[in-house]
């Protein structure tokens, strides 16, 4: 019978964690963590792992046989900032590892799937304050296109294959275990490191850019919960508005400081400062509370002192 899971991706900031909430919910064998890099020792010691370009349909079909699997989580994705530096790599990575994934789906190889979309689908003329579900979404970067592109792609597969794919848009995540990569919401992460390490942080945004947020535990929670819910209740088949916590940089400043008041940063924003800016300062998430019991836990103080006394022997 086929019953195992594939994460493709797993050794991103996501990835990491969603691999090692998996491996420990359903059994280190009933999961295969994939990526085109190898990933830490906790990854590659703690269960199945294969090298797997997301972009080789032959090659996610191998290991999809192999392993049988029944569930895919496609997490390889470039991100915001890194897509703006590589347009045409971006669109290839990120949209044809989705048409793979769905394909084998509508060829009956894959029974259920899980795609995550982002804040970045929405844009300038998008309402920017508890962003609606359903709005006027314009994104301005590659990364944004090409994850308003899945998100009609995934409810097209839904409507005419009947697909079970299900997606939210995570906002930026925090976490420590995992450092991201290439994208806007960065700054988010790297400023504890910073923090910890030189005591100043140099923020490429300006003071003032609200952005949604949240903590990593959250984001899994909210993966495992929409995939745990009953289809029918799963109502939106493009992706769901999520939602934490807005903060902009010196929120962060003034939670850090409540542990190391000797803390600095200095504004120096960068080409990405358009990014965020063109994104929502917060999101109304009403409908993935209301059809599968989406609730966040985690605020910015919560978050602050997990990452201080998470990084904090990294740095001693
Ligand atoms: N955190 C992502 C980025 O900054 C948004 O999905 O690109």
């Amino acid at each position: 019978m086929k019953s195992r899971i594939l994460i493709i991706g797993a050794c991103g900031q996501i990835g990491t964690e969603l691999t090692a909430a998996l491996r420990k919910r359903f059994g280190t064998d009933k999961v295969v963590a994939s990526d085109i890099r190898e990933g830490d020792e906790a990854m590659m010691a703690g269960g199945h792992f294969e090298l797997l370009d997301a972009t080789d349909y032959n090659a996610v079909e191998d290991v999809i046989f192999s392993y049988k699997v029944d569930t895919v989580y496609l997490m390889a994705a470039m991100l915001s900032a890194i897509a703006e530096k590589f347009p045409s790599k971006a669109w290839d990575l990120n949209m044809n590892s989705l048409f793979h994934v769905l394909n084998l789906a509508k060829e009956g190889k894959v029974r259920k799937v899980f795609w995550p979309s982002s804040i970045a689908v929405f844009g300038e003329t998008t309402p920017s304050t508890n962003t609606p579900q359903t709005t006027v979404m314009e994104p301005s970067t590659v990364y944004g296109i090409s994850k308003q592109t899945g998100e009609r792609w995934c409810e097209y597969y839904h409507n005419k294959y009947g697909i079970d794919v299900r997606s939210i848009r995570y906002p930026g995540l925090i976490s420590y275990t995992t450092e991201p990569g290439g994208g806007t919401t960065d700054y988010a992460v790297d400023i504890y490191h910073r923090a910890l390490k030189h005591g100043e942080y140099r923020c490429f945004l300006q003071e003032g850019t609200t952005l949604p947020m949240m903590y990593m535990d959250d984001a899994i929670r909210a993966t495992i919960g929409i995939m745990d819910a009953d289809p029918a209740d799963v109502k939106i088949r493009s992706s769901y508005n999520l939602a934490g916590v807005s903060y902009a940089p010196e929120e962060v400043v003034e939670s850090i400081q409540k542990h190391l008041p000797d803390f600095k940063i200095a504004y120096e924003p960068d080409f990405r400062q358009a990014i965020a800016d063109s994104w929502p300062q917060s999101i109304d998430d009403s409908m993935a509370q209301k059809d599968w019991g989406w609730s966040h836990e985690f605020d910015l103080d919560a978050i602050t002192e997990i990452m201080l006394n998470n990084l904090k022997s990294r740095y001693a």
